[in-house]
């Protein structure tokens, strides 16, 4: 097991990423197909390709080997309950460690935290799509319009950061889409993300001040949004971490 990790202290998040590619040794992929629960292991056996079922079993792994980075858990012991929107948290043991999860082709992310709500996304930034239709089904109308002041070089990226910060908001509340993505929406900076705000319509019972966002490329290919429950003095520090093999 992992020596825990003393460093995730008050005010700290960690952003643990892995390349499911990179794991390619059959002895560690079967310890860690061992560390799952049978319930895990029939849910990653139930993908089609074999790139799908590696990306599923890296990110239990990842969560897993996370976790226990930072209590004296073994990885395998660890149990999870989603909520009623699908949102996974701890269960047993007791932990103060929260945590969310998010994967995509290439790339799987863990942002963890303590006594703290976290959201996280990551998209490709090699996805393509016609933005400004897209801004406007999902967007709210204030987003839709920064949008389309946004010059068509730079469109794609923006609509990224757009998207990838939502995903991180709704995430972080453990609601998924039973949010509406109208009822709240980001004022970014015309270039670089450093101070994100978000707004909420007064339908959405929420504070602007609860929340820190950030958004940063990972790697060459993704992008990757991050939400917090911000601390009252100090910005909570967000640092990224490069999980490689053997996790166990
Ligand atoms: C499920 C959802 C929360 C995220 O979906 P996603 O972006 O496709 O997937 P991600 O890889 O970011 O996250 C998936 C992980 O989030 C976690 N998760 C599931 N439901 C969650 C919820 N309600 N809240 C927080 N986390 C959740 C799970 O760990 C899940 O991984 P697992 O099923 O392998 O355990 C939801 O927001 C969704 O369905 N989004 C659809 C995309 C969309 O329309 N986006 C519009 C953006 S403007």
């Amino acid at each position: 097991m992992t020596p825990p990790d003393t460093g995730l202290r008050a005010g700290h998040a960690h952003l643990w990423w892995a390349v499911p590619e990179r794991f390619t040794d059959p002895t560690e992929l079967a310890r860690y197909r061992s560390a799952l629960t049978d319930e895990e292991r029939r849910k990653t056996d139930r993908f089609r390709f074999a790139r799908d079922r590696q990306l599923c079993l890296i990110a239990r792994v990842l969560v897993r080997t996370t976790l226990s980075r930072y209590d004296q858990v073994r990885a395998s012991q660890w149990r999870f309950q989603a909520n009623r929107y699908g949102r996974p948290a701890i269960e047993t043991p007791t932990s103060s460690l929260r945590f969310n999860l998010s994967h995509t082709s290439g790339l799987v992310v863990c942002l963890v935290s303590r006594d703290r709500e976290v959201g996280v996304d990551v998209e490709p930034r090699s996805r393509t799509g016609a933005w400004l239709d897209l801004a406007s089904r999902f967007f709210s109308a204030p987003e839709a319009a920064a949008l389309r002041q946004v010059n068509a070089t730079d469109r794609p990226r923006r609509f990224l950061e757009y998207w990838t910060l939502k995903e991180a908001y709704i995430k972080a509340r453990g609601m998924g889409l039973a949010i509406p993505l109208g009822d709240f929406w980001f004022d970014l900076p015309p270039r670089h993300p450093d101070d994100v705000r978000i707004r909420f319509a007064p339908a959405l019972d929420d504070n602007p001040a609860r929340w820190q966002f950030g958004v940063r490329q990972l790697g060459e290919h993704h992008l990757v949004a991050t939400a917090v429950e911000a601390d009252a003095g100090a910005p909570v520090t967000i640092t990224p971490h490069e999980a490689v093999g053997p996790l166990l």
